[in-house]
């Protein structure tokens, strides 16, 4: 995958020589997979009273309960539910057993090299020793893991923060080094990382780093770790995020900041790949990621789109767009549901990935799947350096900025856009197709200024969500290019304002969902102007007829078709061309998601139970 945010700094090695006077400390959020949220459960999981070794794990230990019989035939005693005990403790064991049979104390690295040994699954781990104090040792298998490295100047050097510390490297000033899961952690304190890779194990001892690799983790194919690691020794990365960018400005949720700045988002997504006159007369689309292998996925026999959650409804959206465009059967694949089945996938297939974080365990593992399967793999994602960038064979990223809110917004209508892009340059230059081509490329241009419009039903949205307040559940008929957003829009609600909500094909009304029609229900039709129109026309008779409680979401201008004799809600948005109006649509259910969330008093940007970034199966 092509790198395109993140840029080398060839000076800047780490130095594994040098050494320091230090104080090491580790801390975790825990998204809770092996017991609920509760003290006991909090990480660092420890190995017993003495707190001999103190673990943080980001990930899923599948064998815990084997390794965890093992142990307490060995006395040991468990105090909590999770998966993660085992670890701590089985450090202790290895390293009681090597200091039993050798008269030397053994090494901190070889203690958790011998537990990865014996771990299956993912992991992210920090481990702390009161037998090594000031080191830590992190290692990772599937999980991310970032180091980050700052050498703070003198003026930062002489402010109180650290007037006391001697942290000093060989020029004389402070460093800092942090190990996270994820860049928004440490984007604070330095922009200088290195990507950790499965395998590699990081020492931080005296304020110095040393990195083995090591390989054939035992997990995932039952060998063990080559016992002669070879030092790594790679170039810093920059991350190019700015602070600004985590924080929510004048905005009180993430959530709303994102849902607001989608006009800029979209334009940055679109920077640099869209041209049109000037010089180059031609309407264009320019992925330089993909360049390469337009012609290979030109030729596949089908395109697999293949994600999870809200990157798999973009991924729908923009299906008939490329199968329009480019002529090659499209197929769409939930992540798990892949796995699950172990889905034929064909080495003539093109398989598209799509993920925001570029980290979800079900998407990183379909990829593993695929490559093994011998399709061409690409990228689209919003992280650059993600595992997703990094394992495919090409991409595009979707540049859409930081996104924090758990539910995933800009970075819908970025992946959209990047899809829409994708479609263009698969299709080529083909002559029947130029005016399409162009249609689309203006409506890509002026799709910011429609989102700005869109942005403006924000009161009407408000207004909406106090009448909804109340409910137990929404439904939302969409089809053709908006099947994608009633699936959306229900996720959005469902997610944040934890009201059931459920997207439905229209053209599957009658086979069901029609059962559950009254005058208390909720149901919101998706019927803006497209090729779908008369038969979203035909839903809304339907529905009526029933007496169906109806909010109508039409093209602006055409109210009267939708609800002829008035008596249902409209939500009125600007039409643009077909294939970009999800984009448009579904601004306003973001927005009523976020009101209902507000009003109806739940946490709006960590919704109860969920995730970012799902990085455990
Ligand atoms: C989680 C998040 C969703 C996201 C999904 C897929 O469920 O809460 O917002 O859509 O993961 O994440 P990805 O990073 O792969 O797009």
């Amino acid at each position: 995958m092509v790198v395109l945010v993140l840029s080398e700094v060839a000076a800047t090695e780490l130095n594994l020589e040098e050494s320091f006077t230090t104080h090491a400390g580790i801390a975790h959020t825990r998204w809770a997979t092996h017991g609920v949220p509760a003290p006991r459960n909090s990480h660092p999981q420890t190995s017993g009273s003495g707190n001999d070794f103190l673990v943080v794990h980001n990930g899923v230990i599948t064998n815990y309960e084997v390794l965890k019989e093992t142990l307490v035939r060995h006395g040991f005693t468990f105090e909590s539910e999770t998966d993660t005990e085992v670890i701590p403790k089985l450090a202790k064991f290895v390293f009681d057993k090597a200091n039993e049979e050798g008269d030397q104390t053994v090494a901190f690295n070889q203690v958790v090299l011998e537990v990865m040994r014996h771990l299956e699954g993912a992991y992210a781990l920090i481990f702390k020793s009161r037998h090594y104090p000031n080191e830590l040792i992190a290692c990772k298998r599937g999980s991310p893991l970032l180091l980050g490295v700052k050498e703070l100047n003198d003026d930062v050097c002489n402010g109180s923060a650290f007037h006391d510390a001697k942290f000093l490297s060989k020029n004389g000033n402070p460093k800092e080094l942090f190990l996270s899961s994820d860049a928004n952690a440490i984007i604070e304190h330095t922009k200088k990382v290195l990507v950790i890779e499965d395998g590699e194990v990081v020492h931080l001892k005296e304020g110095g780093v040393s990195i083995l690799k090591f390989n054939n983790d035992k997990g995932r194919n039952g060998d063990s770790l080559s016992a002669r690691p070879a030092s790594v020794q790679r170039a810093l990365s920059i991350l190019e995020m700015e602070v600004e960018q985590i924080n929510k400005g004048k905005y009180k949720h993430y959530m709303q900041k994102e849902i607001h700045e989608q006009p800029e988002s979209l334009t940055t997504t679109m920077r640099g790949r869209l041209l049109r006159g000037g010089s180059c007369k031609a309407k264009t689309v320019l992925l330089g990621g993909l360049k390469d292998h337009l012609k290979t996925i030109r030729r596949s026999r089908r395109i697999v789109f293949i994600g999870c959650g809200t990157s798999y409804n973009a991924a729908l959206a923009a299906r008939p767009i490329l199968e329009e465009l480019s002529g090659v059967p499209v197929t769409m694949e939930i992540a798990s549901d892949l796995l699950d089945r172990q889905g034929p996938i064909y080495r003539e297939d093109t398989a598209v990935f799509v993920s925001q974080s570029g980290e979800t365990a079900d998407t990183l593992l379909a990829l593993e799947y695929t490559l093994e399967n011998g399709a061409l793999c690409v990228g689209i994602t919003n992280t650059v350096g993600s595992v997703i960038a990094r394992n495919t064979h090409c991409g595009v990223h979707i540049n859409a900025g930081c996104e924090i809110g758990v539910a995933s917004t800009k970075a819908y209508t970025s992946q959209i856009v990047v899809m829409a892009m994708l479609a263009l340059a698969i299709g080529g230059d083909t002559i029947s197709k130029q005016e399409r081509r162009e249609a689309i490329i203006d409506g890509l241009f002026d799709l910011p200024n429609k989102i700005r419009e869109v942005l403006k039903l924000d009161q009407e949205m408000k207004d909406l969500a106090k009448l909804l307040i109340a409910e137990q559940s929404l439904l939302v008929f969409g089809r053709g290019y908006n099947y994608a957003t009633a699936l959306e829009g229900a996720l959005k609600v469902k997610e944040v304002a934890l009201m059931h909500s459920e997207g439905i094909l229209a053209g599957e009304m009658k086979h069901g969902p029609l059962a559950l029609v009254d005058e208390n229900l909720p149901i919101v039709v998706i019927a803006t102007h497209d090729a779908c129109f008369s038969k979203q026309q035909s839903v809304i008779q339907q529905l009526r007829a029933r007496k169906g409680r109806l909010i109508v979401m039409c093209s602006r201008g055409h109210v009267a078709s939708v609800c002829p004799g008035g008596g249902c809600r409209v939500i009125e948005v600007p039409q643009v061309e077909d294939c970009l109006q999800p984009v448009v649509n579904i601004v306003p259910f973001q927005l009523l998601a976020y009101h209902l969330t507000v009003l109806r008093g739940y946490n709006v940007d960590q919704p109860r139970n969920l995730a970012k970034s799902v990085t455990t199966q």
